[in-house]
């Protein structure tokens, strides 16, 4: 797997033929084709292998930051914050270029195989503008990255194993934990906002898939754990969403605390007012607007949603309530970790 003499440890499998065909069945798009990869099973697309070696062994620096999380557990507004936190609350700057180009994106591009530039033409849009940015992010950025100057910034939802395995004794890591039924709800949400994607199921079948470790970068507890198990190591900064929502401030001093910043209260305050859902969701360098304009979005969804903890239980029924309690504490077994919503 991967390029030539690289080093990468793990083998990837197949799904079942049943199970491909009940994801294809779901998501209107044709290239959602996962394969498994390694010993806990993590599905990817399959255009992940062509990186994988590379991703693995990327040349580090030490003053490399890593916003790391399971998809929609609060990746945006935690890349938003550090990169405050560490470009001296440059807001002029963080308005002025989008998110997505002060953070290259190490897995984005697997979302899309080698002739999804036919697909978008003829299923998504021909907009030059979307054309433009879809081959952006559907190129690989481990060489873009070797000449992005320090410090770097860098986003990914891939879990740590899949990373290089001294990341933490080089680079900083913020890990961002979210309720896994938040997390299935949000995930649901942005499956159908991406034409890329275009889920055409209901809200429970996009639950069967995600508990039965159906869907990108499941199993969602595989992934968390990962990052639970080195929370005390001086260079990982664990965070969980509901304590963002809840309690802003001591989340924010923490992630100054982590950087070696220390905000004034006035800093603080400003630093709050721009995090918050309401100024967030009208950030047009965060909130992808900009992509809808060009088609690549649903239109009757929204990257940055509802910003609540707890909204899953719209959506569940009892049947669903009860089978995520059980999942739940099936996985929190062998573990301490536990979601602030979850005591
Ligand atoms: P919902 O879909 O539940 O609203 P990610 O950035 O990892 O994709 O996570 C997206 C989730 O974080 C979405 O959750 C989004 O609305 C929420 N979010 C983004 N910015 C937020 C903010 N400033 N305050 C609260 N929630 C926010």
């Amino acid at each position: 797997m991967g390029k030539g003499e690289l080093n990468f440890p793990f083998e990837y499998e197949e799904l079942k033929p049943e199970e491909r065909h009940e994801i294809q069945k779901l998501f209107k798009c044709p290239y959602v084709d996962y394969i498994s990869v390694g010993p806990k099973k993590y599905k990817i697309q399959r255009r992940y292998l062509e990186e994988a070696a590379n991703i693995y062994n990327m040349p580090l620096r030490k003053d490399d930051i890593f916003v790391l999380t399971y998809q929609r557990s609060g990746t945006t507004w935690t890349q938003e914050l550090v990169w405050l936190l560490a470009n001296d609350l440059n807001y002029e700057t963080a308005r002025a270029i989008p998110l997505l180009h002060r953070y290259p994106f190490l897995d984005i591009f697997f979302f899309f195989s080698k002739d999804w530039k036919d697909y978008c033409r003829k299923n998504i849009s021909d907009d030059e503008t979307a054309l433009k940015i879809l081959e952006q992010i559907a190129t690989p950025v481990t060489n873009l990255l070797l000449s992005t100057p320090s410090p770097r910034m860098i986003k990914s939802h891939l879990p740590l194993s899949l990373l290089p395995p001294t990341l933490l004794d080089n680079g900083k890591v913020v890990y961002v934990a979210r309720d896994p039924r938040d997390v299935a709800v949000s995930s649901y949400h942005h499956s159908r906002l991406f034409k890329v994607l275009d889920f055409s199921g209901t809200f429970k079948e996009f639950w069967n898939l995600f508990i039965r470790d159906l869907f990108t970068l499941t199993p969602y507890f595989e992934h968390v754990k990962e990052a639970w198990e080195k929370r005390n190591h001086p260079n990982m900064l664990f965070l969980f969403y509901e304590n963002l929502s809840k309690d802003m401030p001591s989340v924010v001093r923490r992630v100054a605390d982590f950087l070696g910043k220390d905000p004034s209260p006035e800093e603080m305050s400003r630093l709050r007012d721009h995090l918050s859902f309401e100024n967030f969701r009208k950030n047009e360098s965060v909130n992808m607007e900009d992509l809808k304009d060009c088609g690549l979005l649903a239109k009757d969804e929204k990257f940055i949603r509802k910003g609540k903890s707890g909204g899953w239980r719209d959506y569940f029924d009892e049947e669903m309530t009860q089978q995520a309690e059980k999942w739940i504490a099936d996985n929190l077994r062998d573990t301490d970790l536990r979601f602030p919503t979850h005591k």
